[in-house]
């Protein structure tokens, strides 16, 4: 039987609605020991510098990098890109630029999700203009609308185009601490 959470009052015009469980938490454990696996294989003798784009990679990037066998520094940039909770908003703006210099270096994004992909074409044209050697994008999640002209380099799960939280990734800012990745039901709605 699949698990599903119901969501309660606190979670306002949300209540009523329930979570399904989409990806377990030792599926999602098993894929990341698998990409960990590569990007170690990949980047073997190498010192790159993974950047994670807050706030919703936070979690996928820590069990990430505990698996993997390469000294990578780590550093953070934050972006937005929602207006409302659950769909884009069409523009991203810059909340919190990387701190480390990359010039000359292995850069990996570290994503959570990539929907429309306008976040993840804003970082690449943002990277694109640095001096660094190279430049690689993990994500945890794809939808499997989604189209970009550019390559993902690796690639945990590709989903249906359904709003799910869970795994860091948030239902108006809550949910981020749940093991397994959940799809919202909701009628009518993405
Ligand atoms: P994009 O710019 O539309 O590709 O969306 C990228 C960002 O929006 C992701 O990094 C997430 O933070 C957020 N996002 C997109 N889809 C979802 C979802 O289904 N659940 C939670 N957050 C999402
Ligand atoms: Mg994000």
């Amino acid at each position: 039987m699949t698990k599903t959470i119901q969501l309660d009052d606190n979670f306002g015009k949300y209540s009523g609605l329930t979570l399904h469980e989409m990806i377990s938490s030792d599926k999602i454990q098993n894929r990341i020991k698998e990409m960990a696996a590569e990007i170690s294989r990949d980047y073997k003798g190498k010192s790159p510098i993974m950047i994670g784009v807050l706030n919703g990679s936070f979690i996928f990037f820590a069990d990430l990098i505990r698996e993997m066998d390469v000294q990578a520094e780590v550093d953070f940039i934050k972006i937005s890109s929602y207006a409302n909770e659950t769909r884009t908003s069409g523009t991203v703006r810059l909340l919190k630029d990387i701190s480390c210099d990359i010039t000359g270096r292995d850069v990996i994004v570290i994503e959570d999700i990539i929907d429309s992909g306008l976040s993840i074409d804003f970082l690449r044209r943002r990277l694109q203009d640095s001096q660094a050697s190279s430049v690689k994008f993990a994500a945890l999640l794809i939808k499997d609308y989604t189209q970009l002209n550019f390559d993902i380099d690796y690639i945990g799960f590709t989903i249906p185009d359904k709003f799910v939280v869970g795994y860091g990734l948030d239902l108006a800012q809550k949910m981020r601490n749940l093991k397994a990745i959940y799809y919202l039901n909701q009628e009518g709605h993405k």
